[in-house]
C-alpha cells in the first residue's frame, strides 16, 4: 500500500553579505530605480571565496534536521537540487552526506535550475510512497554569483546565494497531495551555462571570454515563458488533486520577478495577500528560492496547520514543476 508522505520540517541557510542595488550602481551602468521598477529586487546575498555550494547546503540541512529532532541515522536519502556543484562529481548531495554524517542514506543531485527542488521532492516522494525510504533531506543550494557574468547587467541584477531544505518523512496522514512536472528542451538555449565537454568549446573561446562559463538569458523570451507556465502549472496541478485556485491559503512561486509573480497570481485570481514574497531580499536563487521562501513562510506563521500550500517554479530546461501540499 502506498505510504503518506509529509513535510516534517523545513530550513534555509544565505550568506551574510548583502549586495544591494547601490552597490551594483557602482558596477554596471544600472539603478535602484530600474531594478526595483522592473523586479522587485532591492538586494540579494553572495557567497564570500572560500563558501561553496556545499557549506550552503549542510548549514539549511543542518537547520531542517534540528527543527525536526531527526537523528542523521534516520535520514535515508539525500537529495540536492543545484545548476552550482561545487564538483561534477562526488555530488553535492555525497558532500552533504560527509558532513552530516548521514551513514544510512544514499545521495545524488538533480539538475532542474529554478525547478529543481520541487522535481527532487516529487523524486523523494515516490521513493518513500513506495517504501524504499522514510525520510529524505531534499535540498536546494545554489552559489549563483559563481556564474554570474557581472559585466551584464541584464542578469546580474536578477540572481543571489543561498540554500532552503525540507524533511520528507512518512506519516499517518497525506500531505503532499501531487505533482506537476514538465519540460521544453525545444527551447533550452534560452536560458543557459555552458559546461564542459561541448563539441563546440574549444579551449581557445574559454580563453579569450571569461564570460564564457557564465549565465546567459534571452530575458525577454523568458518573461513570456514565465507568465504562460506558471498559472499553466498550478492550474494542472490542482485539476489533478481536485482543487481550485480559491482552496489555495498559501501560493509559494519561484521568486525570479515580482511582475511575473503578480501576473501569475492575477491569472489565478488569488489575492496577493495569500501570496508569500521574499525576493526583494534574496534575488532569484534558483533551486533554493523555493525552499529558502517556504521556511520563511513557515516561521513567520502564514502556513497553519490543514493550510493548503501550493509551490510553483519554473527555469532554465526549460522546466517547470508545481505542488500541491496539505499542511499536516
Ligand atoms: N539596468 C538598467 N537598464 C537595463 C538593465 C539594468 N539592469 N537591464 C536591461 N536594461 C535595459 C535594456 O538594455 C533595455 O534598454 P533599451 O530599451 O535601450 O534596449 C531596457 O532596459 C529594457 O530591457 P528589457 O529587457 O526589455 O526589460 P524588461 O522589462 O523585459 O526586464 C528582465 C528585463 C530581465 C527583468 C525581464 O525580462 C525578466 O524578468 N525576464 C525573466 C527573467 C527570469 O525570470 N529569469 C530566470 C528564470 S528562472
Amino acid at each position: 500500500m502506498a505510504q503518506n508522505v509529509k513535510i516534517l520540517s523545513t530550513g534555509r541557510y544565505v550568506p551574510d553579505r548583502v549586495l544591494t542595488n547601490y552597490d551594483l550602481e557602482k558596477m554596471v551602468d544600472t539603478s535602484d530605480e530600474w531594478i526595483t521598477q522592473r523586479t522587485g529586487i532591492k538586494e540579494r546575498r553572495i557567497v564570500d571565496g572560500t563558501t561553496s555550494t556545499t557549506d550552503l547546503a549542510v548549514r539549511a540541512a543542518k537547520n531542517a534536521m534540528d527543527k525536526a529532532g531527526i537523528l542523521p541515522d534516520d535520514i535515508d536519502l539525500v537529495i540536492v537540487a543545484t545548476v552550482t556543484p561545487e564538483m561534477f562529481f562526488p555530488s553535492t548531495a555525497c558532500l552533504v552526506q560527509k558532513e552530516l554524517k548521514l551513514k544510512n542514506a544514499f545521495a545524488f543531485d538533480i539538475s532542474a535550475a529554478c525547478s529543481g527542488f520541487i522535481y527532487a521532492m516529487a523524486i523523494a516522494t515516490h521513493f518513500i510512497q513506495n517504501g524504499f525510504c522514510k525520510n529524505a533531506l531534499v535540498i536546494g543550494a545554489e552559489a549563483l554569483s559563481r556564474i554570474t557574468n557581472w559585466s551584464d547587467r541584464s542578469t546580474c541584477v536578477l540572481f543571489g546565494d543561498g540554500a532552503g531544505a525540507a524533511i520528507l518523512s512518512s506519516g499517518d496522514e497525506q500531505g503532499i497531495l501531487g505533482f506537476e512536472l514538465g519540460s521544453d528542451g525545444e527551447n533550452g538555449l534560452l536560458l543557459y551555462c555552458h559546461a564542459f565537454g561541448l563539441s563546440d568549446v574549444t579551449y581557445s573561446q574559454v580563453k579569450e571570454n571569461p564570460n564564457f562559463r557564465k549565465i546567459y538569458m534571452e530575458g525577454n523570451e523568458v518573461y513570456k515563458f514565465a507568465v504562460k507556465i506558471m498559472p499553466y502549472a498550478v492550474e494542472k496541478v490542482l485539476e489533478k488533486v481536485g482543487l481550485s485556485s480559491s482552496d489555495i491559503d498559501v501560493f509559494i512561486p519561484h521568486q525570479a520577478n515580482i511582475r511575473i509573480i503578480e501576473s501569475a497570481a492575477k491569472r489565478l485570481k488569488i489575492p496577493m495577500e495569500k501570496v508569500f514574497v521574499n525576493l526583494h531580499k534574496y534575488g532569484n536563487t534558483s533551486a533554493a528560492s523555493i525552499p529558502i521562501a517556504l521556511d520563511e513562510a513557515v516561521e513567520e506563521g502564514r502556513i497553519k496547520k490543514g493550510d493548503k500550500v501550493v509551490l510553483v517554479g519554473f527555469g532554465g530546461g526549460l522546466t517547470w514543476a508545481s505542488t500541491v501540499i496539505k499542511w499536516v
